[in-house]
């Protein structure tokens, strides 16, 4: 039996160190992404048996498309074949999938691919499985905050939330990065104000369901307390803060 979270509705994956992966075997970089992709399923699989309600991976940055063409073609490539792979195994295990990001420059038989999965899996009710492409957090924010200045909606919290690309993920309980750099990467910015974030140095290639549900067990027995602290806290007090607070009275 897998162990089953309770906190963590809502994960977020940095799938970074591909191209280290490889570069470190003597490779080329796309080696890298082609061993990394086979990961994914995987994980996937082992989030939703763990009954992680959202997954949410980075798989290419608005910042990515700084990259070689090659590079940035096989990882189009990549996009499509798990896609067509992962197609049943999607919609027979009842998730939810989509994408967030600018997929408009992914070549059309690829944005056909990913608009029939959404369609077809748009009334599941499992784990939503969102893979985020061509994203950025900063541009997920403009759009939000554009689309409520058309609608003329005043801009709060709560409806820059309501204005995000996938609204319902709501905000990110844990986000991992693989790959050893501690950092976002333009990744999910609002979503992630109270999230708890793990760095492990694993490169993604390397990245397993058993280092996954160590992660997600370590980060449950966090405690998590958004800012506040309750009454009781407030009231209690080690026998030497009493003691040293005495001293410092008299
Ligand atoms: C992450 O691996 C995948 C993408 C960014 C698409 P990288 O390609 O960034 O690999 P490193 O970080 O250079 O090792
Ligand atoms: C973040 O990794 C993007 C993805 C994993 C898709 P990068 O490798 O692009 O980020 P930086 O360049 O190290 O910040
Ligand atoms: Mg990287």
């Amino acid at each position: 039996m897998d162990f089953q979270v309770n906190k963590l509705k809502h994960v977020a994956i940095i799938m970074d160190g591909n191209g280290r992966w490889a570069q470190n075997r003597a490779h080329r970089r796309v080696w890298g992404h082609v061993r990394g992709s086979s990961v994914v399923s995987n994980i996937v699989e082992k989030a939703d048996d763990m009954g992680v309600k959202a997954l949410t991976l980075y798989a290419f940055s608005t910042e990515n498309w700084g990259r070689p063409p090659s590079e940035i073609r096989t990882l189009f490539l990549l996009l499509k074949k798990f896609l067509i792979k992962e197609r049943n195994k999607v919609l027979k295990n009842n998730i939810k999938f989509n994408i967030i990001g600018d997929i408009s420059k992914l070549p059309k038989d690829t944005v056909k691919i990913i608009d029939d999965l959404k369609r077809d899996s748009k009334d599941n009710t499992g784990l939503k499985l969102t893979f985020a492409f061509g994203y950025g957090g900063r541009a997920e924010i403009i759009s939000a905050v554009n689309k409520l200045i058309a609608e003329d909606i005043e801009v709060t919290e709560e409806s820059i939330s309501n204005a995000l690309h996938a609204p319902e993920l709501g905000d990110v309980d844990l986000m991992i990065r693989t790959g050893g750099d501690q950092r976002i990467s333009n990744f999910l910015l609002w979503q992630i104000a109270y999230g708890e974030l793990y760095f492990t140095e694993t490169m993604w290639p390397n990245f397993t369901c058993t280092e996954f549900e160590k992660i997600i067990m370590e980060v449950e027995k966090r405690e998590r307390r958004f800012g506040q602290v309750t009454e009781t806290e407030s009231l209690a007090a080690t026998k030497t803060q009493v003691k040293n607070n005495f001293r410092l009275i008299n």
